[in-house]
């Protein structure tokens, strides 16, 4: 029996397109048998650094990445690449929650497992739409802001629960639906079939952010919809944005008078 640290890091590290989602898959499934113990005399997390990845995508500043239209071909593929980077990226993020916060319950390491496992089946389900395209992943240019944010919260699990899952997983929670539409529009069933099977998986991530958020305000005795409040002014100024879904946010854990007074701060 190996530790389930010693597995979350070795799929940190895996640093090919097809090692990652491979080991995640591989290790969720192994989880899921049993064979992992949470090791309480584990050495503690390395500090966190850059995990493994491919040497493309070339990451750029945000503001370096062209914007295309859904309109020719390239520009859907981009856009496709771009939505799977996202999800190579959240591989790590599930990974990172499992092997650097120590002595949680063994659900909140069920739930990030759980999580990097579903994150792999949706860059796989991208991958796979980018080749009948004739691209693959590497192809465009991509941006770090994920993982920036995996860094900055890497010292405190309930800021990393709040900025990581409830901003900026439940960002895609609001601008899916609209893709899906346009993409159907376009006649490209074939990727909208995809974006709504992330979709209805990516509440529950999001719900599991929002669980173990208010598990940490509880432990802290701060009260959490102030406490998040304060979070996004520290971190993620400029981030919130308009319009929310609401139906999907709300299964997500987040309640009406809280999504209200966010909206009043979002842009
Ligand atoms: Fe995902
Ligand atoms: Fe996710």
């Amino acid at each position: 029996m190996t530790g389930l640290f010693e597995a979350a890091r070795t799929c940190l590290d895996a640093a090919t397109v097809d090692d990652k989602p491979a080991l995640t898959l591989a290790m969720a499934a192994a989880f899921a048998r049993g064979e992992f113990t949470v090791l309480d005399g584990a050495p503690p997390p390395e500090p966190i650094r850059m995990p493994g990845r491919p040497p493309r995508p070339r990451l750029v500043h945000p503001r370096d990445l062209p914007r295309r239209g859904f309109g020719t071909d390239e520009g859907r593929a981009a856009f496709i690449h771009a939505v799977a980077h996202i999800e190579f990226n959240a591989m790590d993020l599930a990974w990172d929650a499992v092997y650097r916060f120590r002595g949680m319950p063994a659900a909140f390491y069920a739930d990030w497992v759980s999580v990097a496992n579903d994150e792999a089946r949706h860059f796989n389900l991208l991958r796979g739409r980018l080749r009948e395209l004739r691209h693959d992943y590497g192809d465009f240019d991509a941006h770090n802001g994920l993982w920036e944010m995996a860094e900055k919260t890497a010292h405190d699990g309930l800021a990393r629960m709040a900025l990581v899952p409830r901003v900026l997983e439940a960002r895609g929670l609001d601008v899916t639906p609209g893709m899906i539409v346009k993409l159907r529009g376009l006649g490209d069933d074939a990727t909208a079939d995809i974006l709504e099977v992330i979709l209805r998986e990516e509440i529950a991530h999001v719900a599991a952010g929002s669980r173990w958020y208010r598990w940490h305000c509880e432990r802290a005795g701060v009260e959490p919809r102030v406490r998040f409040r304060e979070l996004l002014r520290e971190y993620a100024s400029g981030v919130l944005h308009k319009p929310f879904n609401t139906e999907a946010r709300l299964e997500a854990g987040f309640d009406l008078e809280e999504l209200e007074s966010l909206l009043a701060a979002a842009e």
